[in-house]
């Protein structure tokens, strides 16, 4: 009955889709936790590319069961959108999509604040990707939310975007100079929306619970990556759920004494989207090397990535903090046909040598990382087993191995399934 979790350690982007896709299939159940459609999960199938925000990636397995639950904040319009694109694949969500009634719903304020909040020069930029997110776990927080709930049932809706609605346009209006937005229209647009969606709706809690007492295999997909969580990432420059392990309990009803096994996923460099510190960063042509190699452009938003080194200081809280069991490495063919690798062990500030990840974000921001350089190899193949990776590639994969005291279970060395080794217990 023991669940597994799948997790970002990084900056998200780690290549999370593939792995949850590839652990689908012996998953009945997937389950999407935290975020929203900020979240971009790229899965290759036969050669199709599909990206996800909103629906868990287990969707394109035949006969799987996906559950947004409650710890997600769901853009109605986004998730819509996603469903029939994914029915124009051949991919039908009906009967085996599920949204909690708890979640709560980004409304087109939301997505106004979140941009008009970037472009103004008083508040910090963060880059965000406009989607809405810090608005509505904002409202979420200070209990002036829409949850999904209301959407079905058109007198708490009312009330709802009232309560929201009479806050949010006075911020607008003293705030942004920018024109109100009409209660009575958003009520009958969200209406509408929620009439679409009924269909899909359920009480996560009693749904989730009820599949783990069937003995039912769950897949838990997050989103994003620690370095992002709200409470242990590089705070502010980060997003507003809790991207780790954390999220899963608050973002499901379900304890985590039900978490049988974590999966971290982790690039075999390091990727950033948007504003924030970022000591392994590479300015330089390798940066850019990296960024045209691995496509690193962001999936929701088109964004280039920030491109660097492996940092295995970060990498080393991320799995304290969710409890790693096993790492999923992604992308090591990226690092084909460079002689030399680094990886970041410490970083140097103030006189003083950082082995663990700070929260003081000087540090990050102005030390001098600390590499141990390691061999490149030319080329891996299509190496179907450990042993078939150049020595070179396996003495990188057992360097990160002795960092974190966790193993590498899986090694994907390409967007398609057949591109992933497991490496056996
Ligand atoms: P927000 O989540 O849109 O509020 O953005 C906050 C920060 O998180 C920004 O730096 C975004 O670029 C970053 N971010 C949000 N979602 C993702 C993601 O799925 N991958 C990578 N970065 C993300």
């Amino acid at each position: 009955m023991g669940a597994i979790c799948v997790v970002g350690t990084q900056w998200g982007d780690e290549g999370k889709g593939k792995i949850i896709d590839y652990l689908a299939r012996n998953a009945d159940v997937i389950v999407r936790y935290q975020g929203g459609s900020n979240a971009g999960h790229t899965v290759i199938v036969d050669g199709k590319k599909f990206v996800l925000h909103l629906v868990p990636s287990g969707i394109l397995w035949e006969g799987k069961k996906c559950l947004i639950a409650n710890g997600v904040v769901v853009d109605p319009e986004t998730l819509l959108k996603e469903i029939e694109d994914l029915r124009a694949e051949g991919v039908e969500s009906k009967g085996r999509l599920f949204v909690s009634d708890r979640a709560h719903v980004v409304l087109p304020v939301h997505k106004l604040l979140d941009a008009a909040s970037e472009n103004n020069s008083t508040t910090l930029k963060l880059g965000t990707t406009l989607r809405g997110i810090g608005p509505t776990y904002g409202d979420k927080v200070l209990r002036r939310g829409v949850r999904i709930a209301d959407l079905i049932n058109g007198r708490s809706l009312r009330a709802a975007l009232e309560r929201n609605l009479t806050h949010a346009n006075a911020v607008l209006e003293k705030v942004y100079d920018m024109p109100p937005l009409d209660i009575g229209r958003t009520y009958e647009q969200y209406l509408k929306l929620g009439d679409l969606l009924s269909d899909y709706v359920v009480d996560g809690v009693e749904w989730l619970h009820g599949a783990l007492l069937a003995g039912e295999r769950v897949l838990f997909e997050g989103a994003q990556g620690t370095l992002l969580d709200v409470d242990f990432g590089t705070y502010p420059y980060v997003t507003s759920s809790n991207a780790s392990v954390c999220g899963l309990g608050t973002g499901t009803g379900i304890p985590p004494r039900y978490v049988e096994k974590v999966i971290g996923v982790a690039k075999a460099y390091t990727t950033r989207v948007g504003e924030g510190p970022f000591p392994t960063e590479l300015k330089d042509a390798l940066g850019e090397h990296l960024r045209k190699r691995g496509s690193e452009f962001g999936a929701t938003t088109g964004r280039p990535r920030r491109c660097g080194w492996l940092d295995l200081v970060a990498l080393r809280y991320a799995v304290m903090i969710n409890g790693v069991d096993r790492i999923a490495l992604t992308k090591l063919d990226v690092l084909n046909g460079l002689s030399t690798l680094k990886v970041c062990v410490g970083y140097a500030y103030g006189g003083r040598v950082y082995r663990s990840f700070p929260a003081d974000l000087s540090v990050l921001q102005e030390g001098e990382p600390i590499y141990e350089t390691l061999p490149g190899w030319d080329e891996l193949g299509d190496a179907k087993t450990l042993e078939q990776l150049p020595q070179a590639a396996r003495d990188y994969i057992a360097f990160i191995e002795r960092s974190l005291g966790v193993p590498v279970e899986i090694i994907s060395l390409g967007g398609e399934r057949a591109q992933t080794i497991t490496v056996p217990e």
